[in-house]
């Protein structure tokens, strides 16, 4: 079963302060993404990865093609769902992880992780204690919990971002870059956690240039060169 399926995806950016200059970021992009399946997104730095993934969840709205999203209510056309759709999807199924920590201004670090979740389950002392089991496995230091994130380095913003992610356990993980800027131990952590999310059924894509991280989490590899897919590389896990 897909939970993902993208055809003939476009998208064009308009530079207005440019005299309408067109940038064309994504050309006649088609996969599928099953359930439970983690896609490797590949490809160099401005190949259009975080285009793909921002149109996904719907940032950039896409110029042409569509994208078919299989929600737990049905199907929905991410391209032209109402901003009351979206919305609606991404509290209850779709997370995005950007590679920089949106920080929330005097927001502890335990309460912008558990945020997701206190929202949906109104329980808000159950996920504080997720958060914080997130953010012992992910090693942030204890005495950070209840400072703001927005003075923190830049692993420890990535570490409070893949905890943000995945606390309220989404149905389709975008993830960018998750592993960046990780040593070892919180590196393998990360990878450790999104294969337990796999393991009930959450989709997800992750953009990655960390060949170990890759090996270790894709089930199959996308490429986008200019724009396009050049070639998908299924690997066994
Ligand atoms: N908001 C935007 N406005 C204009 N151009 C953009 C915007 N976002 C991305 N682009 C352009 O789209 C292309 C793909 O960028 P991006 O998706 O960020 O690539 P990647 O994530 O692979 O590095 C680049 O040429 C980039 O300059
Ligand atoms: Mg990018």
């Amino acid at each position: 079963m897909n939970i993902v399926e993208v055809n003939q995806l476009s998208k064009t950016f308009e530079l207005h302060i440019l005299h309408d200059k067109m940038i064309p970021a994504l050309h006649d992009i088609e996969f599928d993404i099953a359930e439970g399946e983690i896609i490797g997104l590949t490809g160099k730095s401005g190949s259009g990865k975080s285009s793909l993934m921002k149109c996904l969840y719907r940032t950039y709205l896409a110029t042409g093609g569509e994208i078919l999203y299989y929600s737990r209510g049905g199907v929905i056309n991410l391209v032209k769902a109402s901003d009351h759709e979206i919305i609606a999807l991404r509290r209850s199924e779709i997370r995005y992880c950007s590679q920089f920590l949106s920080v929330i201004p005097r927001v502890s670090a335990i309460d912008v992780v558990a945020e997701p979740l206190a929202r949906t389950e109104k329980n808000r002392d159950l996920a504080r204690s997720k958060a914080k089991d997130l953010l012992e496995a992910l090693g942030l230091p204890t005495a950070l919990w209840d400072a703001f994130p927005v003075t923190f380095s830049g692993g420890e913003q990535q570490r409070i971002n893949v905890a943000r992610a995945i606390i309220a356990r989404p149905r389709l993980l975008l993830i960018d870059e998750p592993t960046a800027s990780l040593d070892q131990r919180t590196k393998d952590v990360v990878i450790g956690l999104i294969r337990d999310l796999k393991q009930e059924g959450t989709s997800v894509l992750c953009i990655s240039h960390d060949e170990y991280t890759l090996e270790r989490l894709a089930d199959r590899r996308l490429h986008l060169q200019s724009g396009q897919i050049t070639h998908a590389i299924t690997e066994s896990i």
